[in-house]
């Protein structure tokens, strides 16, 4: 994988890119040299004589060809503005590891004093243009696997701290200055305690709920008290019948008691349930508090915890009282599946298939080779898994954060999987065993529009069942005429569908509720 500097003029982008090729042996490119060797002439010169966007123009055409054509693990030094374009910055992001320098304007300023071939600072105080630039490209700056200010380390700590985010390789979930980042792997929950200290200096409460997620809650709290800071710990009442405003009370009742002000950080510790109260409780306390998810479940960490939202039930219906919310960090450490009871596991693997077939040949391929991994809980297929999938929710919820469009796509397997819950009395059948069949019922749905084949329905069944996912229920035709009066994605009688084909070509389309009850009752 690529690594890729960012940063503005004086961060040290290219002496750090060098002190890291020497160091690992990798293949150095620094893009401002590529673009002026190939224009035959110095940035400077191409500024002046041909102007601003023409040199973006220039080095657009030379990350295209770094991506395409450059080594592979090369250490990349962009340019300082390169990343300002979007697609750039996304498709930088897509293909290895970010890392932003920076360093206070004045820092900034005074390396930067000695040198020429400044173009943006000819003439001007240097001071004053690098807070202006700093200022105007955050949002993008911030877009990234992680930021080091490099402003009291030597070269050599920069780079060091550059290898060790690449090491621990979070998943951006880009957002301009609310972009955050989840952490996937094995034993990492003790990161906590510098996360937290990144993302607040306040009052932590951490919510959790009264069932099996609870050690691992009670785990955490010591360990952020152990570091001295205070600590409020709520234990909801478990189970989905207390996602209640009752439950989102007793987390601001907690909080207020702790003396929790604005620069406090609430920090779900458990399932989608905790998840979902917690966030809501943290964005209405005083109007907003810094909120984080430590997922605990197999299903908040590939779904719940990713993407912001968060919601109470109501008695007329899940989720219909909520708000977008995003955490300001994810920690999804897998040892914690240990004590959650297989069946719970293994029902969250569907929203992992569904998330594989969103994104395509290579993650569904990814799936059938680590099926019998995947399906007995090993720990490295379970890291790959919740890594992909939350790569492509990330990827999504970036494009759509308040789901007005793609993020719909999210909702594959759903409508049918839904209806099932709901004709359960949400008890009895797991969320994912629900989704589970709910995907296979989208493939019949889309052939009967025209879309996908047989073959993408009996690949996708085999692997359900390998994971130890059901595929099919003789109720999803009464289930879903019970419902579809009641789907709060309707649209006059019309709904909107997510349907499938192959892995990778998914589309949301609108169909009548009476094509879509035929469906699935006509035997196809
Ligand atoms: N916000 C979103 O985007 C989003 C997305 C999907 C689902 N959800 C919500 O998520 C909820 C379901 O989440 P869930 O499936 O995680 O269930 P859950 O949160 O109700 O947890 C189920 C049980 O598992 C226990 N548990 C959690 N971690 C454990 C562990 N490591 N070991 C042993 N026991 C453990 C909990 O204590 C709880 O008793 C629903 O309310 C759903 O609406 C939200």
């Amino acid at each position: 994988m690529r690594l890729f500097l960012s940063g503005p003029m004086g961060s040290g982008k290219t002496s750090v890119a060098r002190a890291i090729a020497r160091r690992t042996g990798r293949a150095l490119v620094d893009l401002d040299a590529n673009v002026a060797e190939r224009a035959g002439a110095s940035i400077e010169e191409i500024f002046r004589s041909r102007g601003e966007a023409a040199f973006r123009a220039l080095e657009r055409e030379e990350l295209e060809r770094v991506l395409t054509d450059g080594a592979t693990d090369a250490v990349v030094a962009l340019g300082g503005g390169t990343v300002v374009d979007a697609r750039s910055r996304r498709a930088v992001l897509a293909d290895g590891t970010l890392v932003t320098l920076t360093a206070p304007a004045q820092v900034l300023a005074a390396r930067v004093a000695a040198q020429e071939g400044r173009p943006l600072l000819a003439g001007d105080d240097a001071r004053a243009v690098l807070a202006a630039i700093l200022a105007e490209r955050a949002d993008a700056y911030a877009e990234c696997h992680g930021t080091i200010d490099g402003s009291a380390m030597s070269v050599d700590e920069i780079a060091e701290r550059v290898l060790e985010t690449e090491h621990e390789a979070p998943v951006v979930v880009p957002l301009g200055a609310r972009t955050y980042r989840v952490e996937v792997g094995a034993g990492i929950r003790g990161r906590v305690v510098l996360r937290a200290a990144l993302a607040s200096a306040g009052t932590v409460v951490v919510v959790t709920d009264d069932g099996g997620a609870s050690p691992w809650a009670g785990e955490i709290a010591r360990e952020l008290r152990a570091s001295g800071r205070s600590v409020a710990l709520v234990a909801l009442r478990a189970g989905e019948a207390n996602k209640t405003l009752a439950s989102a009370e007793r987390v601001w009742d907690a909080a207020l008691a702790a003396g929790v002000d604005r620069g406090g950080l609430v920090i779900a510790v458990g399932g989608g349930m905790a998840g979902d109260v917690a966030g809501f409780a943290a964005s209405t306390l005083l109007r907003g508090v810094a909120f984080a998810q430590v997922p605990t479940t197999l299903l908040a960490m590939v779904d719940s915890s990713v993407g912001g939202k968060t919601g109470i039930d109501r008695p007329e219906g899940k989720n219909l009282v909520g708000t977008f919310h995003q955490p300001r960090f994810v920690l999804a450490d897998v040892e914690t599946l240990a004590t959650l009871p297989a069946e719970e596991r293994v029902a969250g693997l569907a929203e992992v298939v569904k998330a594989a077939w969103l994104d395509g040949e290579g993650a569904v391929a990814a799936l059938e080779r680590d099926a019998e991994g995947l399906c007995a809980g090993e720990v490295e297929p379970t890291v790959r898994a919740v890594r992909a999938a939350v790569k492509l929710k990330a990827r999504i919820v970036a494009d759509d954060e308040r789901e007005s469009g793609p993020r719909r796509l999210l909702n594959l397997g759903h409508t049918v999987g839904h209806a099932l819950e709901a004709a359960a009395g949400f008890s009895g059948l797991r969320h994912g065993e629900a989704v589970a069949i709910g995907l296979v019922a989208a493939f019949r749905v889309a052939r009967s529009i025209g879309r996908g084949e047989l073959g993408h329905e009996e690949r996708l069944v085999q692997l359900l069942e390998r994971l130890g996912l059901p595929t099919q229920s003789a109720d999803v035709p009464s289930a879903v005429r019970a419902f579809v009066g009641a789907d709060k994605k309707r649209t006059n009688d019309r709904i909107h569908f997510v349907a499938p084909a192959a892995p990778g070509d998914v589309e949301v389309v609108a169909i009548h509720t009476s094509e879509l009850i035929g469906a699935l009752t006509s035997g196809h």
